[in-house]
C-alpha cells in the first residue's frame, strides 16, 4: 500500500503550487499529477459540470491504484469534495481559502480574498466564511481571467498586472492587512502582487497546510511510503506541457495525455 502514489489533479497547471509543498514535506511519497488544462478555467463553469470533471479526473487517478487523492483546487474542492467522498472509498485531502486565520489574526479587520467564482459562489466557501469572519470584512473579488493568463503562461505579464491592479485597488482602499490566495494558481503571480500591495499586507495561501493534512491522514491510516529513497513523479496534461514544465522547473518532465 505505502508505495502506491499520491494522485493530485487540478483543472490545470496551477495544482503544482500544491505538489511542491507536498513534495517538500513528504520527500518518499510517489506522485501523479493530472492537469486537466483543456478544461481550464473551472471557475467560470456550472456546479455541476465542475462536479462532472472531477469525476473523470478522480476516476483516472484512481485507475493510477493512487492511494490517497489531492483535489489540488480550491473549485473543485468547494464544489465537489463532499460528493467525491460520498462516492469513492478513499482520502481525498481538498484545498480552501484559509480566510479562518486571515480573519483571526487581522488587526485592520478587513482582509481580501481572491478566488474563482466557483469558489466564491460555493456552499462550502459561504459556509467558511460567515463562520470566521466575525466583525471583519472580507473584500471578495473574482480572479476572472487570471488562471487563463497563467495556463498560456503570462503569470508575469503586463496583461496580468493591469488586472492584479484593478483586482487590488477596493482592497487597498479598505486598507486589508491579509490578502487570501483562494485558488491554486496564483501563487505563481506573487511577485506581482508583492509589487502592488502595500508592505504590510501578508499574503498566504493553503498549499502548506494540505500538505501537513497529506501526511496527518497518511500517518493516521498507515499508508506513508517508508522507503528510504525519494519518490518518483508523473505528471500528465490535456493542453500544452511547456508552461507546465516551466513552473515545475527541472528535472521534472510533462506528458501530453489525450483526456
Ligand atoms: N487552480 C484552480 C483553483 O484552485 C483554478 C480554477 C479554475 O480553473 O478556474 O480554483
Amino acid at each position: 500500500m505505502s508505495k502506491q502514489p499520491i494522485g493530485i489533479f487540478d483543472s490545470g497547471v496551477g495544482g503544482t503550487s500544491v505538489f511542491k509543498e507536498i513534495q517538500a514535506l513528504l520527500p518518499h511519497e510517489n506522485t501523479i499529477y493530472l492537469a486537466d488544462s483543456a478544461n481550464a478555467p473551472y471557475g467560470s463553469k456550472s456546479p455541476q459540470d465542475i462536479l462532472n470533471l472531477s469525476i473523470k479526473n478522480t476516476e483516472w487517478l484512481l485507475n493510477k491504484d493512487c492511494k490517497l487523492i489531492v483535489v489540488a483546487c480550491n473549485t473543485a474542492t468547494t464544489n465537489a469534495i463532499s460528493e467525491l467522498r460520498q462516492k469513492y472509498n478513499i482520502p481525498f485531502i481538498g484545498i480552501e481559502p484559509a480566510i479562518k486565520p486571515a480573519s483571526l489574526n487581522s488587526k485592520t479587520k478587513a482582509v481580501g480574498i481572491l478566488a474563482t467564482k466557483g469558489t466564491l459562489s460555493s456552499k462550502l466557501f459561504h459556509n467558511t466564511s460567515s463562520l470566521y469572519s466575525n466583525g471583519v470584512q472580507v473584500i471578495e473579488q473574482i480572479g476572472e481571467g487570471i488562471v487563463p493568463l497563467i495556463e498560456e503562461g503570462k503569470a508575469l505579464s503586463p496583461e496580468m498586472e493591469t488586472l492584479l491592479k484593478r483586482y487590488l485597488k477596493p482592497m487597498i482602499t479598505a486598507n486589508i492587512d491579509y490578502l487570501v490566495l483562494g485558488c491554486t494558481h496564483y501563487p505563481y503571480v506573487l511577485p506581482l502582487l508583492l509589487k502592488l500591495l502595500p508592505k504590510h499586507v501578508k499574503i498566504i495561501d493553503s498549499g502548506e497546510a494540505v500538505a501537513k493534512q497529506t501526511k496527518a491522514v497518511l500517518v493516521h491510516n498507515n499508508t506513508l511510503n517508508t522507503s528510504a529513497s525519494l519518490g518518483k513523479h508523473l505528471f500528465y496534461s490535456n493542453a500544452s506541457t511547456s508552461v507546465m514544465e516551466t513552473l515545475l522547473g527541472k528535472p521534472y518532465q510533462v506528458d501530453y495525455l489525450k483526456f
